[in-house]
């Protein structure tokens, strides 16, 4: 690594759109690129995989769930480097996904027990919002040491946490958002949505750039590579821009590559 790259964290980048994050920002920008993966080899694999050199990609393990996990890689980093100049909360959980999906393919309805969808509630929200609070949390004070100015914070959020669009008819969303469906991992993406605007607000004088990054439906395993999603490198796109925004560049918002998504 050279002192001149900015140094990024990306949590759940060996596959999917955070791994093409990576890749864009390889090309976009002086980026040193520590490519988050809960699974160490998977990481090793998909780090190896962009920059075979090793030159502007570092595999670091970190398991969002687990704060040992946060910590010690909080831990490495700070001895290794000292500071992070942006993190990229991209992990994310879609386990009500799983039970949808088994649902389509079951001819009888599958209820749940209580027991099951507290799991699936709990599971969701671990990742989705515990998750991306305790990494931010854990990584504050490297980022408070940045090199750039400024710092930068992307929640990959998802316009399905958007209480604006379910509820507004004119929106071109309404239909897709104001169905009853998945309201886990909906709700933990609205429940990130106001993280955002925490954070944006906490470090607002000391010119953070903090923002929620709206994906769009992705052809990714989170989706079980569904053929309506796009690909990863164009949901990519608007993170990559949130994660390299000059001084002058917003925060506190929720956007997509069309501009700002209704809270
Ligand atoms: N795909 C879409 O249509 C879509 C739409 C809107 C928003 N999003 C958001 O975009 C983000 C990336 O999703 P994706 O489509 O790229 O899905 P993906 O390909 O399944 O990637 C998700 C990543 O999160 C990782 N992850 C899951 N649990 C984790 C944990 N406990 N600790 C650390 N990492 C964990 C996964 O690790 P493993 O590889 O080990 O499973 C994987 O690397 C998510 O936050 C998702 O909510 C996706």
């Amino acid at each position: 690594m050279s002192p001149t790259q900015n140094i990024v964290l990306i949590t759940g980048a060996n596959q999917g759109i955070g791994y093409a994050v990576a890749e864009q920002l390889l090309k976009h920008e002086n980026y040193f690129i520590l490519l988050g993966s809960r699974n160490a080899e998977n990481g090793i694999k998909a780090a190896a995989k962009l920059d075979p050199s090793g030159k502007s990609v570092e595999p670091i393990t970190i398991d969002v769930t687990d704060d040992a996990s946060i910590q010690q890689a909080a831990d490495q980093i700070a001895s290794k480097y000292g500071h992070i100049d942006v993190l990229i909360n991209n992990a994310g959980n879609n386990n009500e996904f799983t039970h949808y999906w088994k649902q389509q393919e079951s001819k009888e309805e599958i209820k749940l027990d209580l027991a099951a969808l507290r799991q699936i509630y709990r599971e969701a929200y671990d990742v989705n919002l515990f998750g991306a609070a305790i990494t931010t949390e854990a990584f504050i004070p490297l980022l408070k040491k940045a090199n750039a100015k400024p710092a930068r914070i992307v929640f990959v959020s998802s316009h399905t946490g958007s209480i604006g669009l379910r509820t507004d008819p004119s929106s071109e969303f309404y239909e897709r958002m104001s169905r009853p469906s998945f309201p886990a991992y909906r709700s933990s993406k609205t429940a990130m949505n106001m993280l955002t605007l925490h954070y944006a607000a906490m470090f607002k004088e000391q010119g953070w750039k903090v923002n929620a990054s709206c994906p769009n439906l992705t052809k990714s395993a989170f989706t079980r590579f569904s053929d309506l999603g796009r690909s990863p490198a164009e949901s990519a796109v608007n993170i990559v821009r949130l994660a390299n925004l000059p001084e002058n560049g917003e925060t506190g918002q929720y956007l997509d590559e069309n501009g700002i998504v209704a809270w």
